[in-house]
């Protein structure tokens, strides 16, 4: 039997209330993971609005067949959401859409599952892929990359201040035997480090750099918030839940980019901008940061398409 349990859907009412601006539009989902905001944003929708979901994760892809199952105003594409809009051409949505998505990052399904290897607390393949379908894994990464290739991306996407000493004893412990498990790179991450931080384990930088880099998680955000400027109807909204800083980064850029005028020679505004920020950033309150400890990282942020 699957091991699939759920996924706690964060800041549920706040991202759905804000996306939607009309009954019966068409909706993107980039980021279906079990479905918890695209179950949310279908009850909301009258019968002639419209759900496109998107995963490049094979288990997501069937939860949401089975969704599209019981509600035909829903479709699902397996696919990465870095090119959504033109995804939606293809598929046969030649309108700009009424409002997109984002929840980033890995759901629970993906962070508990052992065999996914995209967890520090349990001992499984060194993988790490959304997609398992395509692309080197961690494992097939860390047997060929160059230490310092390794140093560079656990310090960028890591935030790592012991990259140096880690991407070394990876290495080192390469030339004897390939890393091929979590716990591996949990001992190599053990070995190398001087000093423990008692509230974070000593893997957590690690992991999450590593993850980042295989599934070139921040280029797809880039990508897909590009394509919110030909895909978007005017009063169309864009809505994103990040879970850290460096994803934050792009999404706050992005929106505050494409909503501030440019200046003319005497500095007067020259507009006009493609978006208007909605709103402030908004966190999970106590009550949800409670029952659910994801929460307590989550940022989100919403922008709207001008005409
Ligand atoms: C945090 S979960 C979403 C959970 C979902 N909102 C829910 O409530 O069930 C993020 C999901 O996005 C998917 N994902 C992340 N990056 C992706 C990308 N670039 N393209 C497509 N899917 C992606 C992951 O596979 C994962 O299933």
């Amino acid at each position: 039997m699957i091991f699939d349990p759920t996924h706690d859907t964060v800041l549920k009412d706040e991202a759905v209330e804000c996306l939607i601006t009309d009954p019966a539009g068409t909706y993107v989902d980039g980021t279906y993971g079990r479905g918890g905001h695209s179950r949310a944003i279908l009850s909301r929708l009258g019968p002639e609005g419209r759900l496109v979901g998107f995963d490049r994760d094979a288990e997501a892809a069937q939860d949401a067949a089975r969704l599209a199952k019981q509600d035909s105003r829903f479709s699902f594409v397996n696919a990465a959401f870095s090119g959504w809009g033109d995804a939606l051409v293809s598929h046969g949505v030649t309108e700009p859409v009424h409002g997109v998505m984002f929840d980033l990052g890995v759901s629970s399904p993906q962070l508990d599952q052992a065999e996914r290897g995209f967890s520090f607390r349990f001992d499984g393949p060194l993988d790490m892929r959304m997609d398992q379908s395509s692309g080197p894994s961690a494992a097939d990464w860390l047997a060929v990359a160059d230490e310092e290739e390794i140093r560079e991306v656990l310090f960028r996407l890591g935030e790592e201040r012991f990259a140096r000493r880690i991407a070394a004893r990876i290495v080192a412990r390469r030339e004897e035997k390939p890393l091929t498990r979590t716990s591996d790179l949990v001992d190599c991450v053990v070995a190398a480090i001087p000093r423990r931080d008692p509230n974070k384990h000593p893997a957590t930088r690690t992991f999450q750099a590593i993850r980042l880099y295989i599934n070139q998680e921040l280029d797809q955000i880039g990508a897909a918030l590009e394509q919110t400027l030909g895909h978007l109807r005017p009063g169309g909204r864009l809505v994103v839940i990040s879970f850290h800083s460096l994803e934050d980064r792009i999404v706050k850029r992005f929106i505050r980019d494409h909503s501030t005028p440019g200046k003319d020679f005497f500095g007067n505004p020259v507009g006009p901008t493609a978006l208007k920020k909605v709103g402030k950033a908004i966190r999970a309150d106590a009550a949800e940061t409670a029952s659910n400890p994801r929460a307590r990282s989550a940022i989100m942020r919403a922008a709207e398409r001008m005409a």
